[in-house]
């Protein structure tokens, strides 16, 4: 399919998602959001994709927030609206995909940004990224899971303390909080997401999607995440990958994974 603001490449078991609004640092609207959600569900149902990276183009921004431009006018109901929609489409949509997504922060993280990196199952940062929800110094709060994702990620008292004086942090900061698991340098950030990602595709891929289902349980009012993994455990056993991943185990031979 072809987008009008993103790029979507695949590559030996990876796509790689690339907002492309570099003069507009890359910013969320309505059409990239859609376009994202296309491009996340059409990577998630091919049984070839193993592992999905989202990055931004240029040098200076992942993604800049959400298009202020798009809402500036909206009036209360609107503004629900706009965030039920978003997390539907996008930032719910991407923590709950069966196939791991890793976030490649290549500069400004922010707003919108930070709660699409926030939603990934995984994030690494380049060392000129800053983050930061600066949405109160619009006048507005965090509506793309923002107020629920950054404390669980950093903790309450972070989350509260970056959220209220709409700050910016930079990388390392970010990977002293654990909001990111790695930093490297610009040139080394895609190849950095790529070798998780190559770490990633040589395990069963539905023990993974089992796995990203039973952690999100940890997370969701109303879920017991314990009962939730022992049924994705169970489940487990009723797959190929399992009968390959033992069978591999006790041959002494490295298990070629169907997928299944
Ligand atoms: N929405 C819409 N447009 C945005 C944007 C956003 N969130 N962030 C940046 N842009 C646009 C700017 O309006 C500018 O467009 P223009 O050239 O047509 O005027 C372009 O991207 C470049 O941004 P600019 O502000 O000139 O770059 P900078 O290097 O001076 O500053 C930032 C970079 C990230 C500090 C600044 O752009 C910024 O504060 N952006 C908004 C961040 C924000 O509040 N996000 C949360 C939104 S809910």
């Amino acid at each position: 399919m072809s987008y009008n603001n993103i790029i979507a490449d695949f590559d030996n078991g990876i796509t790689t998602i690339t907002i492309n609004r570099p003069k507009k640092l890359n910013a969320l609207n309505k059409e990239t959001i859609a376009e994202l959600h296309e491009a996340f569900k059409e990577a998630d149902q091919d049984i070839d994709v193993k592992v999905i990276i989202i990055t931004g183009s240029g040098e200076k921004a992942f993604v800049a927030g959400a298009d202020i431009s798009e809402f500036a006018h909206f009036d209360v109901n609107e503004g629900k609206l706009l965030a039920a929609k978003g997390q539907e489409l996008l930032f719910d949509f991407v923590a709950h995909l069966s196939t791991p997504v890793i976030a490649a922060v290549n500069g400004f993280a922010l707003g919108g940004g930070l709660e699409l990196a926030m939603s990934c199952h995984i994030r690494v940062a380049s060392d000129n990224a800053r983050m930061g929800l600066p949405e109160t110094s619009l006048g507005v709060i965090p509506g793309y899971g923002g107020t629920q994702r950054l404390p669980q990620l950093i903790g309450k008292g972070r989350a509260m303390e970056l959220i209220m004086t709409a700050g910016m942090i930079d990388a390392n900061t970010a990977l002293g909080y654990g909001l990111v698991n790695h930093v490297s340098s610009q040139e080394e950030l895609l190849p950095l997401a790529q070798k998780i990602a190559g770490k990633i595709m040589k395990n069963s891929s539905v023990a993974i999607a089992s796995a990203i289902k039973a952690i999100n349980g940890n997370y969701e009012d109303g879920v017991n995440g314990f009962e939730l993994e022992i049924n994705e455990f169970g489940n487990c056993f009723g797959t190929e990958d399992f009968g390959e991943g033992t069978t591999a185990f006790l041959e002494k031979r490295p298990a070629d994974f169907p997928g299944k």
